[in-house]
């Protein structure tokens, strides 16, 4: 048994200390550790358990404190072995006395190479750890509104139109009266309308667009008119007052009924799916003559009205879903943009965007569009 493992009890550094790799910082380490042990198997011992201490130090506060334990001038445990040494033998003097220099050299030559690392890494706080995962910025993506809007303005585009936009405070002459609405027509009713002053409204469509584009410019016209709309409404599920449409307007001469249709149809395809069945019903809108209802065959039941043994929820059995408003221009919304209406026709349609949307993603609720939550928004 060799002394040193006699001072243990004083000058010993613990067992537990969390051993790092010596020989990245000493590449002699292996080499040097065998020298050692060659010469006292026990100093080779304590040698590597130093060196390993030493090189898993944390911080150089640990650093600090496991240096002293092994080196330090009054209870290291090399320190206390060297003062050892004038009471050996004089051979075993010489044997051990060189064994723990070069321990002691060895052993400060890691301790310095491990300080330099310490404060390299303190340097660069910010140093970047490749293993560690990446931080995915946060990216944004368009409203779910704004991609039926989208999809509306590429497939319209793709036929000839082009986009106008048109005031959201309006004059109640072009949301009314130029569009033919009688003074007495229930849509005046204040109820229905958010006055700005007695001339100004908020508009309770898109249409009147088309007033002030044929007002601006001459026939032929291909034009759609997206936009938020609103109405005095009672706000319930399927209710807000504040909602989004487009309308489409083509003018030129000899247009018809059936330039309509097959606008409306490739519409529906586009939007509804290939399969969908169409129908117009007559409906009156004082701007249009004849004025048309479009219904496309039901999304969710295909039409049957049915689903399952029950009756179909999203057509109410009917088989039918209301999609837009549309007909011929009135001769007198073209009379009142100054357009003769023996040489010229039109069509029209308008649309709501919440509809479209509530029906692709079967969303049951048309106040989650305007709440801005993310957890509803983050899911289209
Ligand atoms: N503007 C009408 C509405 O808001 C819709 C419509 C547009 C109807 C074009 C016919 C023609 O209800």
């Amino acid at each position: 048994m060799t002394r040193y493992e006699g001072n243990r009890g004083r000058g010993a550094f613990p067992e537990e200390w969390d051993g790092g790799d010596a020989a990245t910082l000493l590449p002699a380490h292996a080499t040097q550790a065998a020298e050692l042990a060659a010469l006292d198997a026990g100093l080779g011992e304590l040698y590597d358990r130093a060196a390993r201490g030493l090189a898993g130090a944390g911080s150089s506060a640990e650093l600090a404190s496991r240096s002293t334990q092994v080196m330090g001038r009054e209870r290291g445990v090399i320190t206390a072995l060297l003062a050892e040494l004038p009471d050996l033998p004089i051979e075993e003097r010489k044997r051990l006395g060189g064994g723990y220099n070069k321990a002691k050299r060895w052993l400060a030559e890691i301790e310095a190479a491990k300080r330099a690392a310490l404060e390299r890494a303190a340097d660069r706080p910010d140093a970047l750890d490749v293993t560690l995962p990446g931080r995915r910025p946060w990216v944004g993506h368009r409203h779910v509104l704004a991609q039926i809007r989208d999809e509306l303005l590429d497939l319209f585009h793709g036929l000839g139109y082009s986009v106008y936009t048109s005031p959201e405070a309006e004059l109640e002459e072009y949301n009314f009266t130029k569009l033919n609405f009688p003074p007495d027509h229930p849509a005046r009713d204040a109820h229905d309308t958010y006055w700005v002053d007695d001339r100004v409204l908020l508009r309770t469509h898109t249409s009147p667009g088309w007033v002030r584009a044929m007002e601006e410019r001459k026939p032929p016209l291909r034009l759609v008119f997206p936009g938020r709309t609103y109405r005095a409404e009672q706000v319930d599920a399927s209710h807000m007052d504040q909602f989004h449409q487009l309308d489409g307007l083509f003018v030129d001469r000899h247009v018809s009924m059936a330039d309509l249709k097959s606008t409306l149809n490739t519409f529906a395809r586009s939007i509804y799916g290939q399969g969908v069945k169409t129908r117009l019903i007559p409906v009156y809108f004082p701007f249009v003559e004849p004025g048309a209802q479009m219904d496309v065959s039901c999304v969710n039941c295909g039409g049957s009205g049915r689903s399952g043994s029950s009756r179909c929820v999203v057509c109410r059995g009917s088989g039918w879903l209301e999609v837009l408003g549309a007909g011929m221009v009135h001769p007198n919304v073209f009379r009142a943009v100054g357009y003769d209406p023996e040489e010229t026709t039109g069509f029209a349609f308008g649309m709501g965007l919440e509809r479209i949307a509530m029906l692709r993603h079967g969303i049951p609720e048309i106040r989650l569009f305007l709440e801005n939550d993310q957890r509803f928004l983050r899911q289209f």
